[in-house]
């Protein structure tokens, strides 16, 4: 322990001396202000177990473009729209690599996954094949069966909670809807039946590698411990990469036999089938790994954060019955009775939008986006960046800043209905999707899918807390996704 110590002393001794240095870069470019750093540890007291919060409070004393000492590490805090904007669009190419935590480089995850890895060519050809094969306008309209297929599963469910009285888990069924749905277009198989255990055990692999990857870790601040990985962060990481390769090994391996012994089903018409033709056309290029990495890149950033964005506006609805009845008022205006939300209907469900803006506006479902980094010693509004600081986009304390929205802690979905603000990566004040070149690559798929789970649960139902229960809990769950700390469990009754 008196080794480690000395370690870190010497090691911040060194950093308190490289930091004085590039204090000293260039004239008139400063580093950006920042709350003054301990010794050793820096500024990582400061973020608490949501650093989403705090790094907010801390920004409205020091400043939109903040900067931190995190042990060894630098990392800069953005939290304005405008500086959003030079980071996100005006500087992308300085600011488009990722900050790779520890967490997800385990099992060589950053160097095969199109999230992680740094802008370059084996990262457009993966983002293409995503883009080209799985989410361009045609393939998402070619999808549409599946997913009111999916859809039907989750009002089944709804259903037959409302004809036994029991509560619907809206997070779980949300995301087992989210899961099945991305796992027959992968597969052309179902994962889980709603309310199995194993899209239960799904859930909680997924949440907790959300957790671990976003949660603050030692050796990412102090790089010397990561041998030791003292909080045990990487071990867990490896257990779930682990579970979730063994999954796909297994069902790469019986697509190869089945195709190799002359089963030519054409219901093979599915995600892996492309990547493994992609694969065999270019087995250098674009390898299995390559291929199991952007399947765990699928599932990890597509389920979760799906589900807990209807999760969380189903929350808000519930808080605010006034909000929930207008938009059930609209949906049966629009839609007939019995008939389930298209996907063509979103366009004419202007309130349902208004919903889902303001939701992604309170709670967005990744507060920090994903941590990017300086590729280069770079000037963002006249202060330096050094190279290799990690670059946090703050998201939530934007669309929390009073300065920027009125009543801002309050849920308003009609402040949009005026407006032409939208999350596509081009109003830096709303960027729950991030921006630039990296912007979400499932955001069409993410927008159909929260707008119609969030639709069928709201047009022919109404919704009470179980009992016992006298209020929503809001607490916030920190970890790279921001997830409800006790899940929302509500009771449905149809509306004849
Ligand atoms: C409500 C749902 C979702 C939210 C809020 C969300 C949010 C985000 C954010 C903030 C980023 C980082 C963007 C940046 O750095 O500027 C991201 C990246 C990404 N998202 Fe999503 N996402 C959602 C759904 C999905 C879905 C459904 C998929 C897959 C089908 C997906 C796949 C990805 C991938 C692969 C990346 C990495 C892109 C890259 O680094 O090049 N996401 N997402």
């Amino acid at each position: 322990m008196d080794l480690i110590f000395t370690l870190l002393v010497l090691l911040s001794l060194a950093a308190g001396l490289w930091f004085r240095r590039a204090l000293n870069r260039g004239p008139g470019l400063k580093l950006p202000p920042g709350p003054t750093p301990l010794p050793i540890f820096g500024n990582i007291l400061s973020l608490g177990r949501k650093p989403h919060q705090s790094l907010a409070r801390l920004a409205k004393v020091h400043g939109p473009i903040m900067l931190l000492k995190l042990g060894t590490r630098t990392a800069v805090v953005i939290s304005s729209p405008e500086s959003a904007r030079a980071v996100l669009h005006k500087q992308d190419q300085a600011f488009c690599n990722r900050f790779v935590p520890d967490a997800a480089g385990v099992l060589d995850h950053d160097r095969n996954s199109v999230a992680w890895m740094p802008v370059g060519d084996q990262w457009r050809v993966i983002r293409k094949i995503c883009k080209d094969k799985m989410l361009s306008g045609q393939r998402m309209d070619a999808g549409r069966g599946l997913r009111m297929e999916k859809l039907k599963n989750l009002v089944g469910h709804v259903e037959e909670c409302c004809a036994s009285g029991r509560a619907v888990d809206i997070g779980k069924a949300a995301f087992t809807t989210s899961l099945n749905l991305m796992w027959t277009s992968l597969f052309s198989a179902d994962a889980a039946e709603l309310g199995s255990s194993s899209s239960g055990e799904f859930r909680d692999i997924v949440s907790g590698i959300m957790e671990l990857v976003g949660k603050p870790n030692m050796s990412d601040y102090f790089p010397i411990l990561r041998g030791l990985d003292p909080q045990g962060i990487l071990r867990s990481v490896e257990a779930y990469f682990g579970k979730c390769f063994a999954v796909f090994d297994e069902i790469i391996d019986r697509r190869v036999e089945m195709k190799s012994a002359g089963d030519d089903r054409t219901v093979w018409n599915d995600m892996l089938e492309t990547l493994l033709e992609f694969n065999r056309e270019d087995p250098s290029g674009f390898t299995l790994d390559h291929v199991k990495n952007l399947l765990l890149d699928l599932f990890v950033a597509g389920t979760d954060t799906t589900s807990g964005t209807v999760e969380w506006a189903m929350a808000e609805l519930i808080r605010n019955p006034n909000k929930l009845q207008k938009a059930r008022h609209e949906l049966r205006t629009v839609l007939s009775p019995d008939q389930l939300i298209q996907e063509s209907d979103i366009s004419r469900l202007t309130y349902l939008q208004s919903i889902i803006k303001e939701t992604f506006r309170l709670h967005p479902t990744l507060p920090l986006l994903l941590p990017r980094k300086a590729t280069k010693d770079t000037e963002l509004n006249g202060y330096l960046i050094p190279k290799n600081a990690q670059i946090m986009v703050n998201t939530w304390a934007i669309g929390r800043d009073t300065e920027v929205w009125k009543d801002a802690d309050k849920f308003i979905p009609e402040r949009f209905m005026e407006t032409d603000i939208d999350f596509r990566g081009q109003h830096f004040e709303l960027t729950p999707f991030g921006g630039g070149r990296r912007i979400c690559l499932g955001l069409p798929l993410a927008y159909r899918m929260v707008h119609i789970m969030l639709a069928s649960l709201v047009k022919d139902y109404e919704w009470k807390l179980e009992e016992g229960v006298m209020k929503v809990d809001m607490e916030e769950k920190f970890g790279l996704s921001l997830q409800k700390a006790i899940s929302l469990r509500i009771v449905p009754n149809k509306i004849v």
